[in-house]
C-alpha cells in the first residue's frame, strides 16, 4: 500500500467515526425531543391533590338569600358564569341563569372557558359534590384535578359564606348547557405536566365565619376574598403572584375580543397624597361612584355587580382601603383606546 493510500484510509476512518457520532447525537436528540413530547402528552392532565373542604348546602332560605346577594353582588360570580354576550346584561342587573360561557384566550397558554354552575346532571355541577365545589374556590383545584387559571381569588372566603354560595347554586333550576372545557396549548401542557403551573390554596386557615359589619376588618375581607378588589388593583404574574404592594395598581388588561380593542390600567387605590386616585374621596363621594356603575362599557371591573352592594359593605371597603399605608405608585393613565398602548 503506498503512502497516499494509507492516509486516505485513515481519513475515511475518521469521517466514519465523526458521522456516527452525528448520527448517534442526532438519534438522542430526537428521541429525547419524543420522550419529552410524550411525557407531557401523557401527564399534563394527571389529577393534582388538594383536600376536600368540609362545606355542605343547606336549604335554609336565609343561607341561600345570601349566596344569591354573594353571587349578583360582590363576588360577581354570575358576571363570568354566562356567555360572553350576555355578561353586561348581567353586570347591569339581569338575573341570568348561570349557563357558562366566559372565556379568555391567554397567549401561549390556552383558552379558559367557564363551566356551566346550574345544577344540571351533565352538563352543570349536578354531577359535583358540595366538597368538589368548595375546593375549586378554596384550592383552585378543578373537579378533575387541574389547577385552575387564576379568575377567583376566593380562597380565603368563610366557610359560611362558601356553604351560602354553594346553597343558592344548588337552589338553581337546572339548565343544560355543553360549554367546551378549558384547552391548553402545548406550551400550557408542558407547564402543567411540570407542575410549573400551580395550583394556588388558602395563605392562612379561612375563617369558619365572619359577621358582616362596617369595620375595617370586614372591608379587608371584602377587599381581598370576596370582592377581589385587591387582585386586580395589585399588579401580578400570570399565576396571581403580586410583582408589586396590594392596592398600588397598574395591573395591565391588554386588549381582547371583548374589550374591543381597549386596554385598561387599574388604579392606584391606596390612599397616597398624588398618586391614589382616592386619597381625597370621602366615604359619600366613594359610595356613590359605585352607585353610578361604570363609566367605560369594557372595563373589566364589574361595576354593576358593585353597585349593588350594601351600604355597610362600601362602608367597610371604603375604612379598609383609608387605612392602607400610603404606595407611591403613579399610574399615568387607566384607559387606552385601540390602537393605543401604555408606555407610548
Ligand atoms: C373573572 C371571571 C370569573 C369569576 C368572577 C368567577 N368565575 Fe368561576 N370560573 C371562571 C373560569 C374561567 C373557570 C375555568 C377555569 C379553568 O378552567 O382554569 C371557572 C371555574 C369555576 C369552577 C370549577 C368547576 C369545576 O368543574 O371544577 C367553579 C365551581 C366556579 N368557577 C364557581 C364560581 C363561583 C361560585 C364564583 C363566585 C364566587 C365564580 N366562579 C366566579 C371564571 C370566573
Ligand atoms: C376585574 C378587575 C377589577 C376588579 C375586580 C376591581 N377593579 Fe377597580 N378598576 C379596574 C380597572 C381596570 C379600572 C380602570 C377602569 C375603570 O375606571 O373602570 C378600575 C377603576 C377603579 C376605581 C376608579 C374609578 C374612577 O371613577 O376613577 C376605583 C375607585 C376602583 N376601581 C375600586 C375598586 C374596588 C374598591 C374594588 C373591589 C370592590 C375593585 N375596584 C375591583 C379593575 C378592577
Amino acid at each position: 500500500m503506498n503512502a497516499w493510500l494509507i492516509q486516505f484510509n485513515a481519513k475515511l476512518n475518521l469521517m466514519k467515526k465523526l458521522f456516527r457520532i452525528v448520527v448517534w447525537t442526532g438519534l438522542a436528540v430526537l428521541l429525547l425531543i419524543f420522550g419529552f413530547f410524550t411525557l407531557v402528552q401523557i401527564t399534563w392532565d394527571n389529577a393534582i391533590d388538594a383536600p376536600y373542604p368540609d362545606i355542605r348546602a343547606t336549604s335554609d332560605p336565609a343561607v341561600i338569600a345570601r349566596g344569591e346577594y354573594l353571587v349578583y353582588g360582590p363576588s360577581h360570580c354570575a358576571v363570568c358564569h354566562v356567555s360572553m354576550d350576555r355578561m353586561l346584561d348581567v353586570d347591569n342587573g339581569l338575573k341570568l341563569p348561570l349557563t357558562g360561557g366566559f372565556e379568555e384566550v391567554i397567549p401561549g397558554f390556552g383558552i379558559i372557558r367557564a363551566p356551566n354552575l346550574t345544577p344540571d346532571e351533565e352538563t352543570g355541577i349536578g354531577r359535583l359534590t358540595d366538597g368538589e365545589i368548595a375546593r375549586s374556590l378554596r384550592h383552585m383545584v378543578s373537579s378533575d384535578g387541574r389547577p385552575l387559571f387564576p379568575f377567583m381569588e376566593f380562597q380565603e372566603m368563610s366557610d359560611e359564606d362558601l356553604t351560602a354560595i354553594i346553597s343558592y347554586l344548588r337552589s338553581l333550576e337546572p339548565v343544560r348547557n355543553q360549554v367546551k372545557p378549558t384547552e391548553y396549548t402545548f406550551m400550557g401542557k408542558a407547564l402543567l405536566a411540570f407542575g410549573l403551573f400551580k395550583a394556588k390554596g388558602p395563605d392562612v386557615t379561612p375563617p369558619v365565619s365572619i359577621t358582616p359589619d362596617t369595620t375595617i376588618a370586614y372591608g379587608r375581607y371584602l377587599a381581598h376574598d370576596v370582592a377581589n378588589c385587591r387582585s386586580c388593583h395589585t399588579s401580578m404574574d400570570n399565576q396571581g403572584n403580586p410583582t408589586g404592594p396590594d392596592f398600588s395598581g397598574g395591573f395591565v388588561f391588554h386588549p381582547t375580543e371583548w374589550s374591543q380593542g381597549y386596554t385598561f390600567v387599574s388604579p392606584n387605590i391606596t390612599p397616597h397624597e398624588t398618586s391614589g386616585i382616592m386619597a381625597h374621596w370621602t366615604e359619600e363621594v366613594f359610595i356613590n361612584r359605585f352607585r353610578a356603575g361604570r363609566a367605560y362599557e369594557r372595563s373589566h371591573m364589574p361595576w354593576g355587580s358593585y353597585s349593588r352592594m350594601s351600604d355597610d359593605d362600601l362602608k367597610a371597603i371604603y375604612r379598609y382601603l383609608q387605612s392602607l399605608d400610603p404606595v407611591d405608585n403613579k399610574v399615568a393613565r387607566t384607559v387606552y383606546f385601540p390602537g393605543e398602548h401604555p408606555g407610548q
